[in-house]
């Protein structure tokens, strides 16, 4: 009961070209440097046998208007239904791995999984990232990435949020706020 979870849309490929997109919510970053994470899949989906063969996927982020074709790709299977073809979205070819990059997502990762570990239910394909690919709407002049813009989503107990209420920046807890110190000046007269 970890929640809520990332979910993601891997995309994959096998050795004769076929591709599809598998959903996951089992995955996570596990290493910033070398840049890693991993996904643990069930064998018996389509995807995992491409998985295995090539050793290689592409994590695509999702956002609001990907959320349809997110469900989508995590109830059905590559086995009966082209899912980029169903789902009008565009392959694009990544530059280090075979597995296409899914064109619509603000934010591709490609990766190449460097160990599986057969833990159960499902296998986890630890994988060093390889290269990451960002839309350029969502970079401003400096080069500085928002996210918000893309609207990402994440997955909580069966249900789909997005992300609409900002509680706080990073090391936010910690910081002064103007008017706090000129309450502690106040105090500090008293
Ligand atoms: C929100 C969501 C999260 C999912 N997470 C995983 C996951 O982490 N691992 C997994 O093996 N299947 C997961 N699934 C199920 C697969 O995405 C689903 O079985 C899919 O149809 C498999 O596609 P394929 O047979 O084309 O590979 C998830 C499904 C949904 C809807």
């Amino acid at each position: 009961m970890l929640y809520p979870l990332p979910v993601v849309m891997v995309s994959v490929a096998d050795r004769a070209g076929n591709s599809n997109i598998i959903t996951v919510a089992w995955t996570g970053t596990v290493c910033t440097n070398p840049p890693m994470l991993y996904i643990s899949v069930r064998p018996e989906r389509y995807s995992y046998g491409m998985l295995r063969d090539t050793g290689e996927f592409v994590v695509n982020l999702t956002t609001k208007k990907l959320a349809y074709a997110t469900d989508f790709c995590g109830v059905r299977s590559g086995r009966d239904v082209d899912k980029f073809c169903c789902l009008g979205l565009h392959r694009e070819p990544a530059d280090k791995v075979s597995a296409p990059m899914i064109a619509e997502s603000p934010v591709n990762i490609e990766c190449r999984v460097r160990q599986i570990q057969e833990l159960g239910s499902h296998h986890m394909f630890l994988a060093d990232v390889v290269a990451v690919h960002v839309d350029d709407k969502y970079m401003d002049n400096r080069n500085k990435f928002h996210l918000r813009k893309a609207f990402p989503i994440v997955y909580s107990h069966g249900e789909y949020y997005d992300l609409n209420q900002i509680l706080g920046t990073f090391g936010y807890s910690i910081k002064k706020k103007k008017n706090e110190s000129n309450k502690e000046k106040y105090n500090q007269k008293k």
